[in-house]
């Protein structure tokens, strides 16, 4: 196994080659902050929360997916990806209609968190106010398009973890929305097996289960952690 060295933050990280900055970023200890990103799954770089300054590039790289290269000089956390960052959260505030006082997630959600971490305590982007739909076909969950910041956490565990691909992202630019099925009510959808891991892996209200009240949001991870883990090391295979 080829090692790598590198530097993130000042400080010198060596691990093996292939790894991604958010890696080695966590195996130093550095906190990168992420949004789409969620262990055992594949990564897609949809949020740009975890872009990082790399000396010698000139654009900014999100740090889960880009991999570590011999003497590499990377920066988490410089003035300018603190003003990137607050950009990236206002602008997901902006695009979608976000009422955290009456949300199920209120408390317990990773958009809200971003926020407060980064300062924001308004959006300088006009707001887009968007016509979105609550589909509560399913006998158990529900989904409120209005909170969905399109990160396709749902999609990857849905179809890489459970196997049932219920979930995929329909059209495209400001049109696109998550869909189920063949653009079906969730609750029709036959594939669907009611284990949950799509309101796990959410990081907002936006799915949820039925019943659950404002604040009342709560995600099982270690649930898909066991699951990965159980994969990876082929525990349930002969
Ligand atoms: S409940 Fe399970 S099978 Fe159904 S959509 Fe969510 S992750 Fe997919
Ligand atoms: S429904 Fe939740 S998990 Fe799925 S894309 Fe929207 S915010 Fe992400
Ligand atoms: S966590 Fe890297 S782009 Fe979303």
């Amino acid at each position: 196994m080829s090692v790598r060295t590198l530097t993130i933050d000042g400080q010198p990280v060596a691990i093996a080659e292939g790894a991604t900055i958010l890696e080695a970023a966590k195996e130093a200890g550095i906190h990168i902050p992420t949004l789409c990103f969620l262990e055992g799954v594949s990564a897609v770089a949809a949020c740009r929360m975890c872009l990082v300054e790399v000396e010698g590039i000139s654009k900014l790289l999100p740090a889960c997916v880009t991999q570590v290269a011999e003497e590499m000089v990377v920066h988490t956390n410089t003035p300018k990806l603190q003003e990137y960052r607050r950009m990236t959260v206002e602008l997901l505030f902006a695009e979608g209609n976000h009422v955290c006082s009456i949300c199920v997630a209120n408390g317990n959600c990773e958009l809200q968190d971003a926020a407060i971490k980064v300062g924001m305590d308004h959006t300088r982007f006009p707001y887009r106010f968007p016509n979105r739909s609550v589909d509560v076909s399913h006998p158990q969950f529900g989904i409120d398009h209005n909170r969905c910041i399109l990160c396709t956490r749902c999609v990857r565990v849905c179809d890489e973890i459970e196997g049932a691909h219920v979930w995929d992202v329909a059209q495209r630019g400001t049109a696109a929305y998550i869909v189920s099925g063949l653009n079906q009510p969730w609750g029709e959808v036959d594939a669907c097996t009611s284990c949950g891991k799509c309101v796990d892996a959410c990081p907002t209200g936006a799915i949820f289960r039925k019943g659950t009240t404002t604040a009342e949001k709560q995600r099982d991870r270690a649930k898909l952690e066991f699951l990965v883990n159980a994969r990876e090391k082929h525990e349930w295979t002969r």
